[in-house]
């Protein structure tokens, strides 16, 4: 198992006056909007517990004003939580002095924001020092890590130019290769691409994708787009209220998902694009199997059986299974069978899913 970055521990956030009695007043039942309405404060974030591994991309993911952004600001301690601890590398936030917190958020976190936050009379290069200026680095060393942070965003040819000659889409790449420049080992964005339009939306994802697979970061990125979460997500936590419903991986959020909240993020997603024939499997049909008798347990192994690849995508799997009144087998690389599929098996994972095939 890979070793956690960030670990969250009950972490309760109201905005108020008195969250201390707010909290009591929830934990008593008081609904959000209950304890809006008698005392004015908001319950950002409901108990919650969460544990983003080291390398790789966790996304945050709920409808607006469901704590999104509040959580991410507890990572880099900007939100002090009401309840709760927050833990980087194993190391309490609530413990740290200011300066220390300081130090943290210059060096070792990196934090992107939907709104570009350029300096208009900067030009690009010196907006990608920026971050290096403010914790420390001399000069020669701030133009070099600036120029190979910008060759990274693919902006080494505008190192000269204004905010205000590029495009959007441009822009956010120089907030990306300022984050870049300080080398974080743990990067927060907070809805980084939602203000781009579709195509250079996910042509940021996908550099975002390929920084990865050269650089394996931790990166906890906001958004409230479902297809974004999928596409660029190991993980996915999905906020509702100030609550976590559910955090899982994309594929078993698909085939599984927690409650009706969830569920609805997933319609009108187009699940063959990220399920596989291991997600449909039938645990229970192949559990029978083996359990019956030796007998079908070697069937099951046989290589006369109709089989597919564990990684096969549903848009391959579907029509064998119209075609196959018996099960389909999942065999790993090495010809093990992983369990069954069987087309009521498929259809039901299918339908829980809530989401368009
Ligand atoms: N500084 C603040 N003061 C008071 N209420 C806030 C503050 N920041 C956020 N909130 C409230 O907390 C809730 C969660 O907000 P936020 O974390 O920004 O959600 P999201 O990022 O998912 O849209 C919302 O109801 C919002 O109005
Ligand atoms: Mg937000």
């Amino acid at each position: 198992m890979s070793a956690i970055k960030v670990s969250l521990r009950n972490v309760s956030k109201v905005y108020g006056d008195n969250p201390a009695a707010s909290l009591a007043l929830l934990r008593n039942g008081a609904g959000r909007d209950a304890l809006f309405a008698s005392t004015g404060s908001t319950a950002a974030l409901d108990d919650v517990s969460l544990d983003i591994p080291d390398g790789g991309i966790c996304v945050l993911m709920g409808l607006s004003g469901s704590g999104k952004s509040t959580l991410l600001r507890t990572i880099n301690g900007l939100v002090a939580p009401s309840a709760g601890q927050v833990l980087v590398d194993g190391v309490d936030l609530a413990g740290m002095k200011q300066k220390q917190l300081q130090q943290v958020r210059r060096g070792g976190i990196g934090m992107v924001f939907q709104s570009f936050a350029l300096l208009a009379h900067r030009n690009v290069i010196d907006n990608v020092c920026f971050g290096l200026e403010i914790a420390g680095v001399k000069r020669s060393e701030r133009l070099q890590r600036a120029s190979t942070a910008l060759e990274q965003v693919g902006l080494h040819a505008h190192a000269q130019q204004f905010p205000h000659q590029l495009s959007g889409g441009m822009r956010q790449r120089v907030g990306l290769a300022r984050a870049l420049a300080v080398q974080p080992s743990l990067l927060l964005m907070d809805e980084a691409f939602s203000a781009l339009d579709p195509l250079k939306r996910r042509e940021m994802q996908d550099l975002l994708l390929s920084l990865q697979r050269e650089q394996r970061r931790t990166i906890v990125f906001v958004s409230h787009d479902i297809e974004e979460a999928l596409h660029i997500g190991d993980r996915i936590a999905i906020m509702h209220g100030g609550r976590l419903l559910q955090y899982a991986t994309p594929r078993a959020l698909l085939s599984n998902p927690a409650d009706e909240h969830v569920r609805a993020f997933f319609q009108g997603v187009d699940t063959s694009r990220y399920l596989q024939a291991t997600d449909l499997i039938d645990h229970e049909a192949s559990a029978t199997a083996a359990a019956s008798s030796p007998a079908t347990t070697a069937q099951a192994n046989s290589p006369a059986l109709a089989h597919v690849a564990a990684h096969a995508p549903l848009a391959e799997l579907l029509p064998r299974l119209t075609d196959f009144r018996a099960p389909l087998a999942v065999r790993d690389a090495s010809g093990a069978t992983l369990g069954l599929i069987t087309a009521a098996s498929a259809l039901r994972i299918l339908s829980r899913s809530g989401a368009r095939i």
